[in-house]
């Protein structure tokens, strides 16, 4: 019998565990400022720090209140941001997403040279665009597959164009990474990195985030595009189309939930792994900690651990400014 199979009569687990120094050298799990990413709303408008209903502490700002924030995620050492862009109007064909002069692309040519050392990521989705709330255009009651392709390139090739690091396709439409891929290819940039939320389930726990981007669908629900929450083997199908079709980075999303779908991901494919820590997650720990609930440095630590164990290589999280100065600090 080898050692991994069967204690020995002399084991004792508790060596390991006796003191802060042993524990922090024996941690197999670790987490970095490194691999947090931070998402960002940007509104539209001058002047505007607005708060978000169930997430609190976390802000939409307006481009020219941008700046200062963005230096706090640096200053505390979060390595990337993910921009989301709300409007001030919306229509039908979601054109705000798409247009070279929309939220996101004035926004990336306004702060990207100032901050050199944060990875941006833009975002490309129609739901936050769209007057209907849906991911892509609609024909009839249904989302127009297809016809939804072409915008999200056009939207991903101008994002990458004002300077996005990274293109993360969220609407989930059948073949948007290769859409996005061949457009990006076609402008000549080859550069870009593409992240796709290959395994994005219809999820609960996207409450917050759509107060926060006033994209709540108008009618009907999402279900017709992203996963059910029981698939795990649609995840891994969904994770090596993306890849097959030019993703550098994949996603699993939400993560608490999904932590199996994160593990498999981990073990199957040799891409960088993302993991989305949603709004709703966030609020159901922020929730709890402000009612005195929870303890939330130790709280966010073990969740983010978590995510970690299961497989991620870089957790998207509106808990990241806060978790990399509690890293500064020794966690
Ligand atoms: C869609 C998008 C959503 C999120 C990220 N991109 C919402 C949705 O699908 O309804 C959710 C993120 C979160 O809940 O934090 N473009």
């Amino acid at each position: 019998m080898t050692e991994a199979q069967g204690l020995r009569l002399d084991s004792r687990a508790r060596r390991l565990r006796k003191s802060e120094p042993i524990r922090r050298m024996f941690m197999e799990t670790r987490l970095h400022a490194d691999m947090l990413v931070s998402p960002v709303f940007v509104v539209d408008g001058r002047d505007k720090m607005e708060e978000i209903d169930g997430m609190p502490e976390v802000h939409r700002f307006s481009m020219d209140r941008l700046p200062p924030h963005l230096e706090k995620l640096v200053a505390a050492g979060v390595r990337g941001v993910l921009l989301f862009g709300v409007p001030g109007s919306k229509d039908e064909r979601g054109t705000g997403a798409y247009d070279a002069d929309g939220i996101i692309p004035r926004t990336l040519r306004s702060v990207r040279s100032t901050f050199p050392e944060l990875v941006m990521m833009a975002d490309v989705c129609l739901c936050e665009y769209t007057s209907h709330g849906h991911c892509g255009v609609l024909e009839g009651d249904t989302v127009d597959n297809d016809g939804t392709l072409p915008l999200l390139a056009r939207a991903a090739v101008e994002y990458a164009r004002a300077g996005a690091d990274v293109v993360a396709p969220s609407a989930m439409m059948d073949g948007q990474v290769r859409a996005i891929r061949s457009g990006l290819q076609e402008a000549g940039l080859d550069d870009t990195v593409l992240m796709g939320y290959s395994a994005k389930h219809a999820s609960a726990f996207y409450k917050p985030f759509r107060s926060a981007a006033g994209s709540a669908p108008a009618f009907g629900d999402r279900r017709s595009y992203q996963m059910q929450p029981g698939n795990r083997r649609e995840a891994m199908r969904e994770i090596q189309q993306d890849i097959n079709e030019g993703a550098d980075v994949v996603m699993v999303k939400p993560a608490l939930a999904y932590l199996d779908v994160i593990s498999e991901a981990r073990r199957k494919v040799g891409v960088p792994l993302a993991a989305y820590n949603v709004s709703g997650e966030y609020a159901m720990v922020k929730a709890a900690a402000l009612n005195g609930w929870l303890d939330e440095k130790s709280a966010v630590f073990e969740v983010l651990t978590g995510i970690r164990r299961a497989g991620a290589d870089i957790i998207i999280t509106y808990f990241a400014e806060q978790a990399a100065l509690w890293l500064k600090e020794g966690w």
